[in-house]
């Protein structure tokens, strides 16, 4: 079975698709807001502190446990564990829920490449776009948006139909390096734009955000530590299989430490350049408008498909260029990411198949999955953000918690919000107390890591992670479901201990 399973063509090929798995509409939307909003440099530190403790942590557990059972999530953790093997599942029912909006934001960002083209073929500076108009015809028109679903499920699934080495790690060879292209010419154009460095100050002067009047208040520093986490595990594709899929198409002699290192600074690195892309145009348009500061809309879909649509069409005759240029640089990113999901999904049934030995089903077993993915994403793509329908519409419900606001946010609260902080804390439970770091430092130990990082990894995985992890649960929920704050932490820390009595339980058994 394993040799006819799928594998990297090179170590470089693994990166980049790794990379291109964690670089994604995450980075693109999330960071810069959340960074503004959390107070600047203090959200930067407290991320780039939970990437180190606790991202680098997960992205080497993921890839060793892939690695070493060559397996996808269901039967990888099946066979490390016999108390938390419902961990697999749990990575492969979120992969599923992401794929449900996020094939319908990518869909959003096709609509706005061609958008964005008819405009370049007038070539008048006079009849640009209007963001907030173009978004909202786009919203209400259901059907142009399922079209545009489907089509952007159609090219993932013809990526990962090509196969791991053959379609994604080919796609993420060419697309990353473009990304990063179309990236810089963005900034470029971003910051020679009046007032751009009002955006800058936003994003990267302590208190700046409140003082300018941008937002009302700073959140405390709890506040931050759950956003801060909840936006590094979505961004790095931690804890939903995807990083354990991709891992177990690595050969045995690459070194897990140094790819995790890589993989994380480069994803923070893209979300800095993501923000500095985005934030300081939205600030300048917003101001050469008259808008007081708290009025520029800089989070959420609104900030990409509204203000920097209105960014583009103010700049004149190569305004339509520029947002071709974005767009696609933002459907590149989508892509990379949504094939990792697509690929963590279907490599389940794939390795099925293979232990049967049936070698020539992946075709096959993506279209079904694709099908799949389209039965959500096209409730979601209908809903319109909630503007036609919501889950709260549907069953009469007049104040509204943020999981019920729209489809999007509703399969957004199961994945992102419980399963993935849920997944990543039992994990670590898993490794750190059923097993023994060893677990996964004896797979590590195939790239030799040094006595330092043996217990840096153990301190983290037994004691950082879960408890960093029960914060972000809490916050998570407390975003989606509203109520009591307190309840919310007493319910994750409840959940953390139960379940590490469970975990070190079975220690003594094993
Ligand atoms: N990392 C992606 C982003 O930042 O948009 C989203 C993502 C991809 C999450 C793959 C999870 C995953 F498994």
């Amino acid at each position: 079975m394993e040799n006819n399973r799928s594998s990297w063509g090179s170590n470089l090929g693994f990166l980049l698709a790794a990379i291109g798995s964690a670089v994604g509409l995450g980075n693109i939307w999330g960071f810069p807001y959340k960074m503004g909003k959390s107070g600047g440099f203090t959200f930067l530190i407290v991320y780039l502190l939970l990437a180190i403790f606790v991202g680098m942590i997960i992205m080497v557990s993921e890839l060793a446990v892939g690695r070493k059972t060559k397996l996808s999530p269901i039967d990888a953790y099946k066979q490390v564990s016999k108390k938390f093997a419902w961990i697999g599942w749990l990575a492969t029912i979120a992969p599923y829920l992401i794929m449900t909006f996020y094939t319908v934001l990518g869909g959003y960002c096709l609509q706005y490449i061609a958008l964005n083209m008819t405009k370049l073929s007038f070539g008048n500076a006079s009849v640009g776009l209007d963001g907030g108009g173009a978004f909202g015809a786009m919203l209400t028109t259901p059907f142009g948006c399922v079209v545009f679903t489907i089509l952007f499920t159609i090219i993932c699934m013809l990526i990962v139909q090509g196969g791991v080495s053959g379609g994604i790690e080919k796609f993420n060879k060419i697309g990353m390096p473009a990304l990063f292209v179309m990236l810089l010419i963005i900034i470029i154009r971003s910051l020679t734009l009046p007032n751009a460095s009002e955006g800058l100050k936003f994003m990267f002067v302590p208190g700046y955000a409140v003082k300018a009047g941008f937002i009302d208040s700073a959140p405390d520093l709890v506040t931050v530590l759950g956003t801060a986490g909840g936006q590094m595990f979505f961004s790095l594709s931690l804890a939903m299989g995807a990083i354990l899929t991709y891992g177990s198409y690595l050969g045995k002699e690459e070194n897990l430490v140094k790819n995790s290192v890589i993989i994380v600074a480069a994803d923070t690195l893209i979300a800095l350049m993501a923000g500095i892309a985005v934030i300081p145009a939205a600030v300048s348009y917003g101001l050469s408008q008259g808008m007081a500061p708290g009025e520029i809309t800089l989070r959420g879909p609104g900030l990409l498909f509204i203000t920097l649509q209105n960014v583009f069409s103010n700049m004149g005759k190569v305004g339509p260029l520029f947002g071709v240029i974005f767009y696609v640089l933002v459907l590149i990113a989508a892509i990379s990411s949504a094939i990792s999901l697509m690929e963590t999904i279907a490599a389940h049934w794939i390795d099925k198949d293979l232990a049967k030995g049936e070698n020539d089903t992946r075709s096959q077993r993506v279209l079904i999955v694709s099908l799949l993915i389209l039965v959500g994403a096209v409730i979601v793509a209908a809903d319109g953000l909630g503007e036609n329908f919501s889950p709260a519409s549907l069953l009469g419900i007049s104040t509204v918690p943020t999981f019920l606001d729209c489809f999007l946010d509703f399969f957004d609260c199961w994945s992102e919000g419980i399963a993935m902080p849920l997944g990543a804390m039992l994990m670590a439970l898993m490794i750190g107390w059923e097993k023994t770091p060893d677990l996964v430092l004896d797979e590590v130990a195939h790239g030799d890591p040094s006595e330092g990082f043996k217990k840096f990894y153990k301190v983290c995985i037994r004691i950082v992670v879960p408890i960093v992890m029960a914060f972000v649960l809490a916050g998570q929920m407390i975003d989606f479901f509203g109520g009591n704050q307190v309840i919310w932490y007493v319910v994750s820390v409840l959940a953390l201990v139960v379940f590490w009595v469970v975990a070190a339980a079975g220690k003594k058994e094993a």
